[in-house]
């Protein structure tokens, strides 16, 4: 075993290299194929729009396979069956950067994963190609908070809705990925302002959701899709996700990966924003009971399979 352990290390230091330094000069060569293309582009939005998806798209269909052929993570499904090529605000909970293969997962299968685009944090905008590279595709950068942003959050709705951009809006509610000491401070505040305290996410923030569904409520963007990713591994249990690096070095075949899925007319929703508060934190509490009965026994039912 230990011969095992040493001999395993230069082998996933290796691939580890291989697939950051091949995805990098991939986004690298795209990264270039944006810039030369961006003034010829500019003349059609809609045209620019569906290029910078699809060469985005590119990264992550390769991102997929790595995932589901080479190292064998299996994806199990429940809940509402997606239609094919529907735009959507998605919102999930967040557990681990693994995250984005659970939900790409969902929009490969229905056809939308060169469209989704992120809330990311701004820093990331700065990062050498990847960032230039999602800056060009559309994704949504915050600076600090909603309040600041709201200009320009607005400002790209808008432009989705004026070309009729096929789009998942994906946004994680919770800001970032749960951890022992987050989860902890978070049950503190959730008691301290009366509100329902969680056991398997953090509270969500629903300044950004809610104004996201006014924003497209009159638009082509017509569902919102609620994801509730779930993880477990043969050692480490409950909740257990691998790391980015872990996602292109290792084997996933210890670990069981699952994705409930529910679809919500944006109609149905309730008009008033303090209502749609109330809704969307009962979606929250629904994904943490939903959690809990996973912690205590790991019985998902599959419902539906999806193949890309
Ligand atoms: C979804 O869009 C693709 C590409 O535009 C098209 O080939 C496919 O037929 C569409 N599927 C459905 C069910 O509309
Ligand atoms: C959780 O994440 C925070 C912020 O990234 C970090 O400071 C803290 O040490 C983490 N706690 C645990 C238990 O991992």
């Amino acid at each position: 075993m230990a011969v095992m352990s040493t001999l395993m290390f230069p082998v996933r230091f290796c691939r580890g290299l291989f697939y950051g330094v091949s995805l990098f000069s991939f986004a690298c060569g795209i990264n270039v194929l944006q810039l030369i293309t961006l003034p010829f582009l500019s003349f059609s939005r809609r045209l620019s729009y569906e290029f910078n998806s699809g060469v985005a798209g590119s990264i992550w269909h390769v991102m997929q396979r790595i995932f589901k052929s080479r190292y064998k993570g299996r994806i199990t499904y429940s809940g509402d069956q997606l239609p094919a090529n529907e735009s959507a605000i998605v919102i999930s909970n967040h557990v681990s950067t693994t995250d984005v293969y659970l939900i790409h997962s969902v929009a490969q299968a229905q056809g939308m994963l060169s469209y989704c685009k992120y809330f990311a944090k701004d820093s990331l905008k700065y990062i050498p190609f990847f960032g230039w590279g999602m800056w060009i595709m559309g994704m949504l950068f915050i600076k600090r908070n909603w309040e600041k942003d709201q200009t320009r959050i607005m400002n790209t709705f808008s432009r989705f809705k004026s070309i009729s951009a096929p789009v998942w809006v994906v946004s994680f509610l919770e800001g970032s990925r749960i951890n022992a000491s987050k989860l902890a401070k978070a049950q503190v505040f959730a008691a301290e302002r009366g509100l329902y305290v969680p056991n398997n996410i953090l509270v969500p923030r629903t300044k950004g959701f809610i104004a996201t569904v006014q924003a497209l409520r009159d638009s082509h963007v017509k569902y919102v899709y609620d994801l509730t990713l779930a993880y477990w591994h043969q050692v480490r249990g409950f909740c257990a996700a691998p790391g980015m690096v872990g996602v292109h070095t290792q084997c996933l075949d210890g670990y069981k990966f699952h994705v409930h899925i529910r679809r919500f007319l944006i109609a149905d929703l309730p008009q008033d924003d303090e209502k749609l508060n109330e809704w969307v934190r009962e979606i929250y509490k629904d994904k943490d009971s939903y959690l809990e009965q996973l912690k205590n026994s790991w019985e998902v039912s599959e419902d539906f399979r999806l193949e890309p």
